[in-house]
């Protein structure tokens, strides 16, 4: 018989779990198991904190339904989603790097052509994001479908809004010449949700619960790997504080103020309007960064 003391109780735990019949399962609830209890020694963990995190996990379940993902929330503001994102898209140093998804995605945005306006009447500044999907040789990839979604000028997604309807989102295919032309509204920066149990934490503490303004992208094209980036404004507040660390300096590009005139989608803007160019360059899957 094996009586458990506090010397032998990890050794006992890690042998138990990596009994897990999947070897992947028992490598991951093995290690699990071991840093989490290092991690209880080092702090030397009371019972009254225990209890406190096990209150706060169950109130950040209790909040989570198909609108609302406060786990993906608490992964993003301590820095995990965007170490999992940089450990699995080890990009070429030429290709576009990725960043994280974020919780604002949805599919069945509405498809638009070359140059259409996905702002929709939304009142802002309009916004031109022009340029081309490309190979990592270059060469222009026709046919590519650049998802893209981003917050409205007050820094709220539809689904802060209670709206059902595909808001500042859209589906736009790059031309043969790999050129694409998005016409949206400038973004704002704005805050994560503080109304949970996310919030009541980052509250206790001197973290900017900013993000920085920016419009995300999701590119799937056969034979790259998908792509899921966000561009974000030079200059703008919180580049340097992103509250789920999700800025890359490759990402971040000049949006060029223009007086009224001819704008790249060959009409003419009668107020004054801004231009982000950039060329989106995708990674072959075959290719390893
Ligand atoms: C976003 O950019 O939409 C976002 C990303 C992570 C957490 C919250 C919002
Ligand atoms: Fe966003």
């Amino acid at each position: 018989m094996q009586l458990v003391t506090e010397d032998n109780i990890t050794d006992l735990a890690v042998r138990r779990w990596a009994t897990a019949r999947d070897p992947r399962l028992a490598e991951i609830m093995t290690a699990f198991v071991r840093h989490l209890h290092d991690f209880a020694r080092e702090v030397r963990l009371t019972e009254d904190e225990w209890m406190a995190a096990i209150e706060w996990l169950t109130r950040t379940g209790q909040l989570c339904d198909d609108k609302r993902q406060e786990f993906i929330l608490t992964s993003d503001v301590i820095g995990l989603s965007m170490l999992v994102v940089q450990l699995n898209h080890r990009f070429a140093a030429a290709a576009t790097p990725a960043t994280v998804l974020g919780p604002f995605h949805i599919d069945g945005s509405p498809g638009l052509a070359f140059g259409a306006d996905m702002s929709d009447g939304v009142p802002g500044t309009p916004l031109y994001i022009a340029g081309a999907v490309r190979d990592l040789d270059g060469s222009p990839v026709a046919g590519a479908v650049l998802d893209i979604w981003q917050a409205d000028p007050d820094g709220a997604y539809e689904a802060q809004l209670d709206v059902d309807e595909a808001r500042l989102r859209a589906k736009y295919t790059s031309r043969d010449d790999g050129s694409y032309c998005v016409r949206t509204i400038a973004p704002r920066g704005y805050s994560i949700p503080m109304d949970g149990p996310v919030g009541d934490l980052i509250g206790r503490t001197d973290i900017s619960h900013f993000r920085p303004a920016h419009v995300h992208f999701l590119i799937n094209v056969p034979g790259y790997e998908p792509l899921i980036t966000h561009l974000f404004q030079q200059g703008a507040e919180y580049l340097d504080s992103d509250v789920v660390f999700g800025t890359r300096s490759e990402l971040v590009i000049p949006f060029v103020p223009h007086g009224p005139g001819p704008t790249p989608d060959g009409h003419t803007s009668e107020v004054p309007w801004l231009r982000a160019d950039y060329d989106f360059v995708l990674q072959p899957t075959s290719q390893p960064g």
